[in-house]
């Protein structure tokens, strides 16, 4: 399908293929040099003692989960309005995932009162979604932490170089995961990146991403090491050369595409708010500065959302959900739980995600609004 305004789109340039081609050139592709300056640029720009990078951010969070301590028995509370990948990773560690309810209308994240309610003995870890890049109320959700003794993981997957009180989210908990994977404001095609200021979850998080194993193959090139103990039941999470040559070119351009992202948004919403019917705006007065990965809007309530859809794509342009609630789905209807999450339940089935990429222009998001007008009208 050819859109007239895809729903995303990567900055990618001759940048990108110099850093790729130097790399190719150099022979060394797994996991080496080039990995080491990706993860301490990234530790420096979020303001984290540590930074490992992954294959993916379904990786990273498998990792938080299992250096959290999470294990069969146990509970993480997690939000449902987000990517499969977040309560999967839970899963992959043994334990369960439970689900919170989202604040509302304006603030598409978990709520405190929610994660509070559904705290139980066996609750050891928060995980708590940036959704389209804007900070949960992370003073409050650690503080709640704090006091009842349980870690945070951040799915920062769309929060790479969002703030909340001048900290980069990712680093307000324990440990905070990114996603690069292509449609996200950084990528690397598939890639990801854990950070973390605690040293022992550094440490079991570096083993673990690479069969436990106490030295590896850069290090044996190196001439540091000639043989290795494995020491924990790790896997291959690693990230190689060619990704993180990709990652160092894209995080020096990513201030400036997430300012534009962000312009852009304030593009929409003054562009939305001329529509009638209204659309909802979520996150309209957001506090902290946003990485304004997503888009998203509620259709007024009664809206056939497919016919909607099917009406922008008929105008060339593509939009998405983000997201169809994970307790909704068949993999976790045989928890034996039953979830009421009367705010998930409702934005899930208004919600629509919206073009938004730094090569947007500002007539690209009139275009957009315009669009939104017609698929509004009754036919
Ligand atoms: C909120 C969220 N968490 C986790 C992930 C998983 O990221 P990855 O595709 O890098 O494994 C995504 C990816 O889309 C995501 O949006």
């Amino acid at each position: 399908m050819q859109w007239k305004i895809p729903l995303s789109d990567i900055d990618f340039g001759p940048e990108e293929r110099a850093a790729v081609e130097k790399v190719l050139i150099s022979k060394w592709l797994t996991m080496g040099a080039v990995t080491d300056e990706f993860e301490q640029a990234f530790a420096a720009y979020i303001g984290a003692k540590y930074a490992i990078a992954v294959t993916n951010a379904t990786a990273a969070l498998h990792l938080a989960c299992v250096a959290a301590g999470l294990g069969a028995g146990d509970e993480a509370i997690v939000p449902s309005l987000t990517f499969v990948a977040t309560a999967n990773a839970v899963r992959y560690a043994g334990a369960t995932a439970i689900f919170a309810d989202v604040v509302g209308e304006h603030d598409l994240n978990i709520s405190v009162q929610s994660i509070e309610k559904a705290i139980t003995e066996r609750t050891r870890a928060i995980i708590v979604v940036h959704y389209g890049g804007y900070a949960c109320d992370m003073p409050s959700i650690m503080k709640l932490a704090r006091e009842r003794g349980l870690k945070v993981i951040e799915d920062a997957a769309h929060a790479v170089g969002s703030e909340l009180d001048g900290v980069k989210l990712g680093i307000w908990g324990d440990i905070g995961c990114f996603s690069f994977f292509s449609n996200k404001n950084m990528t690397t095609g598939e890639g990801g990146m854990i950070v973390t200021n605690d040293e022992d979850f550094s440490k079991r998080m570096h083993l673990l991403r690479s069969h436990g194993m106490t030295s590896l193959t850069w290090d044996r090139h190196k001439g540091h090491a000639w043989s290795y103990d494995v020491v924990d039941l790790g896997y291959n999470y690693r990230i190689d050369e060619v990704r993180a040559a990709l990652g160092n070119v894209q995080l020096g351009k990513l201030e400036a595409n997430n300012e534009r992202r962000r312009r852009l948004t304030q593009v929409y919403r003054d562009a939305l708010q001329e529509l009638t019917p209204q659309v909802g705006v979520p996150f309209a007065n957001h506090a902290g500065i946003s990485a304004a990965h997503l888009m998203p809007v509620l259709l007024p309530a009664g809206t056939n959302r497919p016919a909607f859809m099917e009406s922008m794509k008929a105008q060339g342009i593509q939009t998405s959900i983000h997201y169809p609630p994970i307790h909704t789905f068949t993999a976790y209807s045989s928890e034996n739980e039953i979830y009421f999450l009367p705010s998930t339940d409702d934005i899930a089935g208004r919600e629509v995600t919206l073009p938004l990429y730094p090569a947007m222009s500002d007539k690209d998001v009139f275009t957009v609004v315009k669009a939104i007008a017609h698929a509004l009208t009754p036919a």
